[in-house]
């Protein structure tokens, strides 16, 4: 499963990207408030640091505009996927931008049926929000075994972006349903390699080194 970064934090997707572990990176209009930054030069930024897919979200609703917008968040760089919303406008803007040979991801999806949209109007990505569905009392995961199931029936090359989680527990489930993608906060991509009973087990082996009176080095 490749991991995206989800955010627009610079010194966060410099920090994480020196582990190897970026394949990518998304951001959204409240993501680029919260950095306080211009998108098109903060964009330009999270490029020359990611070689992998950068989502650019557009902001406009009708379809003529989103292209435009989307033509020129891509013309960024040649990384850049385009994030359309799922609605018709949204839809039809994946069409043309994909046609015109950028990648798209559709974001905001909360069903299967949005899903088979998406992959049909040609997507690169669908972003499913898991988090935001278990917010309401609803099981985000079962969207992402559904679409798994749908994409599966059909042979569709639109790569599922398990997008809005909030735990490792999230990114476990996804990997463990066959997400393509999973766009992770950053705090959250800290707290994958935790266990207490590394931390445990790492103790007792340096205490018993100790004993030893040995060094590996000198
Ligand atoms: O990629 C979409 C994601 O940022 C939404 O996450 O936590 O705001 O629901 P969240």
């Amino acid at each position: 499963m490749k991991f995206f970064i989800d955010t627009a934090e610079i010194d966060e997707i410099r920090e994480l990207a020196a582990t190897g572990m970026v394949d990518g990176v998304t951001t959204n209009p409240s993501l680029i408030m919260k950095a306080g930054r211009e998108i098109l030069e903060v964009t330009r930024e999270i490029c020359a640091i990611v070689d992998g897919p950068v989502s650019a979200e557009v902001t406009a609703t009708a379809s003529e505009a989103m292209i435009a917008e989307g033509t020129k968040l891509a013309a960024i760089a040649p990384n850049i996927a385009v994030k359309v919303p799922m609605t018709w406008d949204g839809l039809k803007a994946c069409k043309a931008l994909t046609d015109a040979g950028h990648m798209v991801n559709v974001t905001l999806c909360f069903s299967a049926n949005q899903a088979l949209l998406a992959a049909k109007a040609g997507a690169t990505f669908i972003s499913p929000f898991i988090g935001r569905l278990d917010d309401i009392g609803l099981e985000g995961m079962e969207l992402i075994a559904d679409i798994r199931q749908i994409y599966d029936n059909y042979q569709f090359e639109t790569q599922i972006l398990a997008a809005s989680i909030r735990t490792v527990n999230h990114v476990a489930v996804a990997a463990k349903i066959g997400a393509d993608v999973a766009t992770i906060p950053p705090a959250v991509v800290k707290k994958l390699a935790d266990h207490p009973l590394t931390d445990k087990g790492l103790d007792a082996f340096l205490a018993d080194w100790a004993k030893t009176g040995q060094k590996i080095l000198g």
